[in-house]
């Protein structure tokens, strides 16, 4: 089964996490520019003309979704990567996901999140899979040439 992670990060933050992601094998992701504000409702400025609130703040909207037991892993990953310990830092949804569909291949759920390289082949290559692995390689290379 499937779930949808949705983060709500910091902007600044938005290259650590995507680095953290990728080490562990993270591949398929979307992210937005939201705006928003958490229980603070927001922030205080001193401005030259006054003080005035800020209360819709950026943040990015980072948006994966990935199978069941890869869930723990990737929100501990975005957790340790997003965080600052200063309030702000954000927030992290799970949704469940009925289907996912790639639109090419018509491969449904789980067969449709398969990614060159990714957190499951990862943990194939440190298990006992490696032999897999390298006879898939070539053929991986193959369609990491055709994507973008
Ligand atoms: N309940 C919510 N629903 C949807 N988006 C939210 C919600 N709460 C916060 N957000 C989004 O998350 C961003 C960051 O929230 P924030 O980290 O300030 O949460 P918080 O609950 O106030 O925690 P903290 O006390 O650490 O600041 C907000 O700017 C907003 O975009
Ligand atoms: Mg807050």
């Amino acid at each position: 089964m499937t779930k949808k992670i949705e983060a709500i990060i910091r902007t600044e933050k938005l290259n650590d996490v995507k680095e953290a992601l990728h080490a562990i094998g993270i591949i398929g992701m979307n992210v937005i520019e939201i705006r928003g504000h958490g229980r603070q409702g927001g922030i205080k400025l001193n401005g030259r003309n006054g003080n005035y609130k800020v209360d819709l703040l950026p943040r990015i909207q980072m948006n994966i979704v990935l199978s069941d037991h890869n869930v723990e892993k990737t929100v501990e990953t975005i957790r340790r990567s997003a965080a600052t310990g200063k309030i702000g830092d954000g927030l992290i949804f799970i949704y469940p996901v009925d289907n996912v569909i790639r639109i090419r291949t018509g491969e449904r759920n789980c067969e449709a999140l398969h990614y060159p390289d990714d957190i499951d082949e990862k943990r194939d290559v440190q298990g006992e899979s490696i032999g897999v692995k390298m006879a898939a390689e070539p053929l991986m290379n193959d369609i990491l040439a055709f994507t973008e």
